[in-house]
């Protein structure tokens, strides 16, 4: 009887004490706001180190680009509301509440910044952008949003985004699609949404670019899907479908379509859970062009 209330109150304590700091973490995000310089106030940057998480250099620990970044941020809100928009996500499971979507950002906010810039680049080069795996349409905002600037600044830009995902979420695993830590990670469907965004995300996308014949959704399994559309020359694709088949299969495919310096990134190179995707862009690199790796598990390709 002592044993098991002892372990209900360590229990109860334990629950209360990660509530709190989910709240202080909040806190701490509305209040950092407002920042926006690159170089900060030593108390700004023990704030933003924190929680901004383990990604602070050593070396530099007041540069952090993404914070300065204002385009980025308002980008990255934008992102995020059109993924997570608030009456359909009240029928999401409570992991992914908005309670905790904050804490979300926080967590994506270096890959996020990866996208943003690497795509920075590449609209420069005239060629479309690619998305393999949408999902909720966060990557696919920041992408979007790029082709919206360059198409005001640039009157003759022709830059279109295509985004390929089966709106079913992912495909049957392979053998090779283990976890690092050997746990069953992924099954069919596994990613699949409680509800169907694939007309609210062409919607959402469209009104955002303003020019609906530049946003191409497409809707099924990769790879058939790679027959019903010319994607013509690409400049920037983001490889992020989680699985070694899928992620073999849209290398193969875009590779040949990328234009001189333009990048192909890898979402899921470091992920503890995606061993498979891993194995497939390691493959393809010994073969064609070496890999270079940046922080948060992320990967890149230059086409040269
Ligand atoms: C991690 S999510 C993509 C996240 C998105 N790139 C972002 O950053 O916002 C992976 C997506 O890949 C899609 N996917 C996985 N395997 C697929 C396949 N064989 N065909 C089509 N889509 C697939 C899933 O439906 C899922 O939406």
């Amino acid at each position: 009887m002592k044993i098991k209330t002892k372990k209900l109150k360590q229990k109860v304590l334990s629950s209360l004490r990660g509530r709190l700091n989910r709240y202080m973490q909040k806190a701490e995000w509305f209040s950092r706001r407002s920042l926006g310089d690159f170089f900060q106030t030593p108390e700004k940057i023990a704030i933003l180190a924190k929680s901004y998480g383990t990604h602070i250099s050593k070396k530099s620990p007041h540069y952090l680009p993404w914070v300065g970044d204002k385009t980025f941020i308002l980008d990255l809100e934008e992102a995020y509301n059109l993924g997570f928009p608030k009456d359909k996500d009240k029928f999401e499971p409570s992991y992914w509440s908005r309670k905790i979507l904050e804490e979300e950002i926080q967590k994506d906010i270096v890959r996020r910044y990866m996208v943003y810039q690497t795509s920075c680049h590449c609209i420069k080069l005239g060629g479309n952008f690619v998305e393999f795996g949408v999902h909720r349409g966060v990557a696919a905002a920041l992408m979007v949003n790029q082709i919206r600037r360059w198409n005001q600044i640039s009157k003759s830009a022709r830059v279109e985004y295509f985004g390929f995902d089966s709106f079913e979420g992912v495909s049957e695993p392979n053998p090779k699609d283990t976890t690092l830590f050997g746990y069953k990670r992924w099954k069919k469907h596994s990613l699949k949404l409680s509800w169907d965004n694939f007309e609210y995300l062409n919607r959402a996308l469209n009104q955002l670019v303003c020019d609906k014949h530049k946003i191409h959704l497409i809707k099924g399994w990769i790879p058939q899907t790679f027959e019903e559309v010319d994607v013509g020359q690409v400049s920037f694709a983001l490889i992020d479908v989680d699985l070694y088949e899928p992620t073999k299969q849209s290398l193969e495919w875009i590779y040949p379509k990328l234009l001189k310096t333009g990048i192909l990134l890898f979402d899921d190179y470091g992920d503890p859970e995606c061993i498979g995707a891993k194995e497939a862009i390691d493959e393809f690199s010994k073969k064609n062009a070496p890999l270079i790796h940046l922080p948060d598990g992320l990967a890149m390709m230059i086409k040269s």
